[in-house]
């Protein structure tokens, strides 16, 4: 529903520039946190152009058509359903990835965790990462196999996802981007146990703890898959798990996103259960441990 301010809009004709003046005040009723954003690239969908190309043009009338899809949009927006979901697209790492409300949004906090296998991959694989196999655990809407496989041409990449929703979305995030020969989306809890030993393991798992969820903002705990959030009782379970269990070839280097706080709690978990490994941080852009590398594994390592 719209309120009958905005009902006016709608049924006159109207610019851009007026168009994106209401809806921002219609967003602010409801306190959504970043209305003009929203706005944007909400009203940019509904026209079928760019965010940029939207102020150039904030002085054309807009068509009805549009202004059909935009009032679905906004009220859709008003519910709090989160604008990737809406426009069923978000970008990752420069690339854009097909979403919906089966599959966990990427977060520019997880570029961290790419920029940090990338710089790992092209060190001892030179730049297009040759002959590295990576697999990609919980891989979601295939965001960073899709981003992986991309800058790393020369490697052959693994996703793995235990909910089938995740598998077809990151099948088609993969087909999108022609990497079909190159990465490859399997259902699997964790690790399939008869692959191939990869050379790095990138995992991006549940880390919630199962407590907190109900106290995340609506657009997270009403709108995406609990099972892409529930780490458990503390977040951490999956993680521990895939720890103990993780199949990586000797040398290898597995890469870890984390939650605020969960570093020195994971660290002390590994370092007392695999002593040998070597454990270091990576900060994400507000300085917090997001990344935990972990590498010196062995054959036979626990
Ligand atoms: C936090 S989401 C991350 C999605 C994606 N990798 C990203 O970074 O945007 C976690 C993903 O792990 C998957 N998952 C949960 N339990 C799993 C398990 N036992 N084995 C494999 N994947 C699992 C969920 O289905 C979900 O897609």
């Amino acid at each position: 529903m719209v309120t009958a301010e905005m009902s006016v809009v709608f049924n006159t004709p109207c610019t851009v520039k007026a168009l994106f003046r209401s809806a921002v005040s219609e967003l602010l009723k409801v306190g959504i946190e970043s209305p003009h954003h929203d706005v944007e690239i909400l009203l940019a969908e509904a026209i079928g152009t760019t965010v940029s190309n939207l102020h150039f043009n904030s002085l054309l009338e807009v068509s009805k058509e549009a202004k059909e899809d935009f009032k679905k949009f906004l009220c859709r927006r008003k519910r709090r359903e989160p604008v990737p979901q809406i426009i069923g697209k978000w970008e990752f790492y420069g690339y854009e990835i097909l979403v919906n409300k089966l599959v966990l949004t990427p977060r520019p906090s997880t570029e961290s965790l790419v920029e940090s296998v990338l710089a790992v991959a092209r060190q001892i694989a030179g730049c297009r990462g040759q002959d590295l196999v990576i697999h990609d655990i919980g891989t979601g809407s295939g965001a960073i196999a899709v981003a992986l496989g991309k800058e790393l041409p020369g490697a052959r990449v693994y996703g793995f996802d235990v909910s089938l929703a995740a598998v077809d979305i990151a099948s088609e995030n993969v087909s999108l981007h022609n990497l079909d020969k190159s990465v490859d989306i399997s259902l699997a809890d964790l690790q399939p146990p008869r692959s191939l030993e990869p050379d790095l393991v990138v995992a991006n798992l549940p880390y919630i703890a199962s407590d907190d969820l109900s106290s995340l903002a609506p657009e997270v705990r009403d709108y995406e898959p609990s099972i892409a959030l529930d780490g458990g009782a503390d977040g951490l379970d999956l993680i521990r798990r895939l720890i103990l269990e993780i199949r990586i070839v000797e040398e290898g280097v597995l890469f870890l996103e984390l939650g605020n706080n969960q570093f020195e709690m994971l660290k002390s978990f590994v370092l007392r259960e695999i002593p040998f490994l070597r454990v270091e941080a990576k900060k994400d852009f507000d300085g917090i441990n997001r990344v935990m590398i972990i590498s010196g594994w062995r054959n036979n390592h626990v």
